[in-house]
């Protein structure tokens, strides 16, 4: 019997693209088995891994697990996304260091407060001389983000140095970034929706309220095209950082050129997203994994 396997974090996380996706593959006589990584214990027993592989043909990875992705990926097997590729993009300096000299528009960004305290880093990244340094590149306003951050928390803006300096105080062991402000339509950034090489939607995410456009954050999504340019740009970045499914977020710049964001391998809102554009997400991913696997 032809065979996958879903990974996830959390029921909120997993159930509802758990039904979607076995759906689809359901209707190719393909069966979807569901491992939540945090109801399971991955254990080593006797020389042998207590997940056996042998019975799937490959994976979706809706959270980063290396554990589990290297299991796979020692017989051969497929992970979608690798876990390289979800690395690349989890970490969002990382991903703009894989970026840099590609040709790709990027904000000025700093890396910042880092969970690596070899010799002091963290204490200098804390100091008066590191918040000179930050200063000078960027001006005030900018933002601080965490450098593996999702739904837009603690995406925070810093207008000047006393806000500066509490922030410093009170972000503890978390890695943080900083980038320069993007004043063009605060609040709206640009989704391009890419499976297998192929931009499949795209979508606009606005928020009144405040400047952080997320969905979870208070934004809402609405119908979009994105430039033909973004569409490249999206592109290109999927095949510079190995993501086979993954939404490529952009500013919305004032003259509509492309400045990137940040990527995410695992873009959520597949209902919503299938309203406004008539395109599931899901339905494009299950095909593109079955004619990969299965050469079908
Ligand atoms: N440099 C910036 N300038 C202006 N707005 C920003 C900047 N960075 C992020 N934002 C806003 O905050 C939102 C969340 O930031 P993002 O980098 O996408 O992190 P997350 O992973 O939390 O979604 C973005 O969609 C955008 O609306
Ligand atoms: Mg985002």
């Amino acid at each position: 019997m032809k065979k996958g396997l879903l990974i996830g974090f959390t029921k909120w996380q997993t159930e509802c693209a758990y039904k979607i996706y076995s759906e689809y593959f359901a209707k190719h006589n393909i069966k979807l088995d569901l491992l939540q990584i945090d109801e399971y214990v991955l254990a080593i027993d006797n020389g042998k891994p207590s997940l056996n592989v042998d019975e799937f043909d490959f994976c979706i990875m809706l959270v980063k697990d290396q554990y589990i992705s290297t299991l796979f990926e020692k017989q051969g097997k497929l992970c979608f996304n690798t876990y390289k590729a979800m690395s690349s993009s989890d970490d969002k300096f990382l991903t703009f260091v894989k970026l840099a000299e590609n040709n790709i528009p990027l904000p000025k960004t700093l890396s910042g407060n880092t969970d690596f305290d070899g010799l002091n880093l963290a204490e200098y990244k804390r100091s008066e001389e590191f918040k000179n340094k930050v200063e000078a590149y960027l001006g005030y306003p900018f933002v601080a983000k965490p450098t593996f951050g999702y739904g837009g928390k603690g995406v925070t803006i810093i207008n000047n140095r006393n806000e500066f300096d509490s922030f410093i105080k009170n972000i503890g062991q978390e890695a943080y970034l900083y980038q320069e402000f993007i004043h063009d339509n605060p609040g709206i950034d640009i989704r391009v929706m890419v499976v297998g090489g192929k931009v499949i939607f795209s979508i606009m995410r606005k928020n009144s309220n405040s400047f952080i456009s997320n969905v979870s954050s208070g934004g809402c999504a609405i119908k979009f095209e994105a430039t033909q340019e973004q569409k490249q740009i999206a592109i290109k970045v999927t095949k510079i950082l190995g993501l086979e499914h993954c939404a490529v977020d952009f500013f919305n710049t004032e003259d509509g050129k492309p400045l990137l964001c940040e990527v995410n391998a695992n873009a959520g809102g597949i209902e919503i997203n299938e309203q406004l554009t008539g395109i599931n997400q899901a339905e494009k991913f299950v095909g593109y994994i079955i004619k990969k696997v299965y050469k079908q």
